[in-house]
């Protein structure tokens, strides 16, 4: 019965779980999506309980009360702007588990299976990427959360003293393959490991660290899929594959949206140049317009296109800019939404934002179908974008930026750009759309500025 139960529990979490992604490759199937995870997890989580070989429930209950009180508040008191973070210290518990299951593993196996024999492999395996993504993790999560300086830490011979390292740690974990019982040595792996994650992630910075994340997630899952191997557990081998594959996935779809390589975001160095760009701000002078007069521009357009950005989310502005997108429909101005694959703060931020306000789907409009269409935009309105939009990715090849694909909002007839200050966005460079002579500054809080044009077309205005 216990086996039958484990074996029905193994099938319909890995059914959840490849649905789960399935369903979660599209906004309008989202939610479904991540309830199939949710769900999939919780049958996981009752089918390993059920396990013969548990014989004391009370560490597990202990661990689970932690694990409770650590995480909902963690979910429902971080904010959605801090999800990189986030993602990053919950990769960083997750490899540590991965890798102290390792550890115990090892020493259960240490005198008594035969040396060489493959559960050392995978054993050896898991715990370097376990141990190595835990403190990458902690790394990736103090930069993201600015504990320590965002920019790369670099120093002369880094490449070398890293492949050292990373000899070093593959050379002992190949020595305890074949020879298990020398246990002394174990430490040393370890340590070769976690100190191996620290050096692989200090030297990348600035726009990379998302990458890295997703990086990081793929490393974990393969972690788990080789604890599987060594465990002889199916479910974490299918599970860790899954996480394994769709982390890279994802690190390979933002490198190509900010037009990185991988070897350039591992080796880069992103945040130095950026570091020397940053002070070079532009003192020419722009215009600014209120928000009486962008709103009457606006109602007064055929088409409108809305490039939405960090600002949007970090205003919380959504609602307010779902309703902008009404008032101008019942006007009869055609409003379209630009989604910049990396707008934001995680993949997928600005269309998250935008389904919980209820904007149709079908207005957002992804990168490459909106460029062609913008020369021929009324107006474009960027509501707390910056890097996204900034110009100098197409123009200007010593730029920081340089290469990454932009929504070209300078294009279109008239420009339109809610922000606060002149202040740069993530990259820290200035942007020369603020410049131009089809460029009106909206100074103000993106919710702030957005509510009171939707309090002007409400209040008046011909319209069409
Ligand atoms: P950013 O370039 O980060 O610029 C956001 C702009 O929003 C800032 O210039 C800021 O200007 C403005 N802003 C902030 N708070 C505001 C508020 N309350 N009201 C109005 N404006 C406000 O944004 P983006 O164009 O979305 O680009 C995203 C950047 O983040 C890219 O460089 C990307 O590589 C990086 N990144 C992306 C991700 C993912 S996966 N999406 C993850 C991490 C990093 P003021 O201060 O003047 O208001």
């Amino acid at each position: 019965m216990e086996q039958l139960i484990v074996q029905l529990s193994l099938i319909a979490t890995c059914a959840l779980f490849i649905l789960a992604l399935m369903w979660m490759s599209h906004p309008s199937t989202a939610r479904r999506g991540v309830r199939a995870g949710e769900i999939g997890m919780v049958i996981a989580i009752i089918g390993t309980l059920v396990h013969h070989e548990i014989v004391d429930y009370n560490l597990i209950l202990i661990a689970m009360a932690i694990g409770t009180v650590v995480g909902v508040p963690m979910a429902y008191l971080m904010p959605m702007t801090a999800i990189p973070q986030r993602t990053a210290i919950s990769h960083a518990f997750g490899a540590l588990a991965v890798g102290l299951i390792g550890a115990a593993e090892y020493y259960k196996y240490a005198h008594t299976a035969a040396p060489g024999s493959f559960v050392f492999w995978a054993l050896m395996l898991e715990m370097l990427l376990g141990f190595l993504t835990c403190t990458a993790s902690v790394i990736a999560f103090a930069k993201l959360q600015e504990i320590m300086p965002t920019r790369p830490i670099v120093f002369g011979g880094q490449r070398v003293v890293n492949a050292l390292i990373a000899a070093a740690a593959l050379g002992v974990a190949v020595t305890l393959v074949f020879a298990p019982t020398n246990t002394a040595l174990f430490p040393l792996f370890v340590g070769l490991a976690l100190l191996f994650g620290i050096l692989l992630v200090i030297p990348i910075g600035g726009a990379d660290m998302p990458t890295v994340i997703a990086l990081l997630n793929s490393y974990a899952g393969l972690a788990a899929s080789a604890m599987g191997f060594a465990l002889g557990n199916k479910l974490l081998i299918v599970a860790g594959a899954l996480d394994g594959a769709s982390g890279f996935i994802l690190a390979v779809i933002m490198c190509r949206a900010m037009n990185r390589s991988f070897a350039n975001v591992m080796f880069g160095g992103f945040g130095t140049l950026a570091a020397g760009s940053a002070g070079g701000k532009d003192d020419r002078p722009v215009r600014s317009a209120s928000a009486e007069e962008a709103a009457m521009v606006l109602e007064n357009a055929d088409s409108v296109v809305i490039i939405p950005g960090y600002g949007m989310a970090v205003a919380q502005a959504q609602h307010k800019v779902s309703e902008l997108y009404q008032a101008l429909t019942k006007k009869k101005v055609d409003v379209k939404f630009a989604i910049h694959p990396v707008a934001g703060r995680m993949p997928g931020h600005m269309n998250v934002l935008l389904a919980e306000a209820n904007v149709p789907y079908e207005q957002l409009v992804e990168l490459e179908d909106i460029n062609p269409e913008l020369p021929q935009t009324d107006v474009a309105l960027i509501i707390g974008a910056n890097d996204t939009v900034n110009p100098s990715a197409r123009d200007d090849p010593k730029s920081l930026i340089a290469g990454m694909p932009i929504i070209e909002a300078d294009k279109a007839k008239t420009v339109f750009v809610i922000k606060r200050s002149m202040n740069a966005g993530f990259a820290g460079i200035d942007n020369p759309i603020y410049y131009n002579p089809n460029t009106q500054m909206l100074f103000g809080d993106a919710k702030a500025v957005t509510a009171d044009m939707v309090k002007e077309l409400a209040g008046g205005g011909t319209g069409h």
